[in-house]
């Protein structure tokens, strides 16, 4: 195929169309992206009453990613909710793993008996209603590398970055680097303080136009520069 070749609508259903200069992205829009239908954005794909998505928070597999809820979620039964906060970016081969996949433990076997029925079926009751851990949380503006695993009743904090091949155990706190497995600290993104402030600014709140107008400051500011541009309203208190 020649990737100079504009690519064809008719090929790419639910498509924005060619990006205009003067307004920010649609969020409401599946393949935010023209002539890429590896992305999807979560808001407009996902239909899960369990699964939460803030806008513009993305999925990126070149197979298959409009398959997020079913490939990409696994073993989400509930009660317990997946939440996603807005501007997201989750790298190929993300997994989260919910709850519903943990067997019980606290006998001499593990092996699941009343699901394969007949007889078994009379204990069903000794795998329902076992323990969860509670929702898993995305913060905002999180950003997943290649083939993540994250576990269940994780929270992950606003402006986190998770390694490539991290298997998530524990909740990562805000503006942390993890990596590895089980995923530990690699570093912080900013010191104490700037993650205070960073989390007081809390710029994916902001207008749409205002964050619109500033991507550059969102971007590669400091975080003087983002406190100079911020709205009132989210310029709290902090040390
Ligand atoms: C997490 C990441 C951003 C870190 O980048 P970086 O800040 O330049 O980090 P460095 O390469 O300098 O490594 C810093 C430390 O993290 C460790 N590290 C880096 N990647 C890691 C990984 N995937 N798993 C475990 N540890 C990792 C390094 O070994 C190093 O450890 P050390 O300080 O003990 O030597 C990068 O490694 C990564 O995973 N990017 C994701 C890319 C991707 O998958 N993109 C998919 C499309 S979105």
């Amino acid at each position: 195929m020649n990737e100079n070749l504009p690519p064809d609508p008719a090929l790419l259903p639910d498509s924005a169309p060619p990006s205009d200069p003067n307004r920010p992205p649609d969020p409401t829009i599946l393949h935010p992206i023209p002539g890429q239908s590896r992305v999807v954005l979560l808001k407009p794909l996902v239909t899960s009453p369990l699964i939460e998505v803030g806008d513009f928070s993305y999925y990126d597999d070149a197979t298959d990613p409009a398959a997020f809820e079913t490939r990409n979620v696994l073993y989400h039964y509930g009660p317990e909710k997946l939440i996603i906060g807005k501007f997201c970016a989750f790298g190929e081969g993300i997994r989260f793993i919910m709850n519903g996949a943990n067997h019980r433990m606290d006998g001499p076997s593990t092996f699941p008996f009343p699901i394969m029925g007949g007889a078994w079926a009379s204990s069903f009751d000794l795998i329902t209603g076992l323990p969860g851990r509670g929702d898993t949380v995305v913060g905002n503006d999180v950003w997943t590398g290649y083939r993540v695993t994250i576990m269940p009743g994780v929270r992950i904090g606003h402006g986190a970055i998770v390694a490539s091949g991290s298997v998530v155990v524990d909740d990562v706190p805000d503006y942390a680097v993890v990596g590895g497995n089980p995923a530990r600290v690699i570093r912080r993104r900013f010191n104490d303080s700037d993650i205070a402030r960073l989390l007081t600014l809390a710029w994916w709140d902001w207008p749409l136009d205002l964050i619109t107008t500033h991507v550059r400051t969102i971007m590669a500011g400091s975080v003087d520069e983002l406190e100079r541009v911020a709205p009132p309203s989210s310029l709290g208190h902090h040390n």
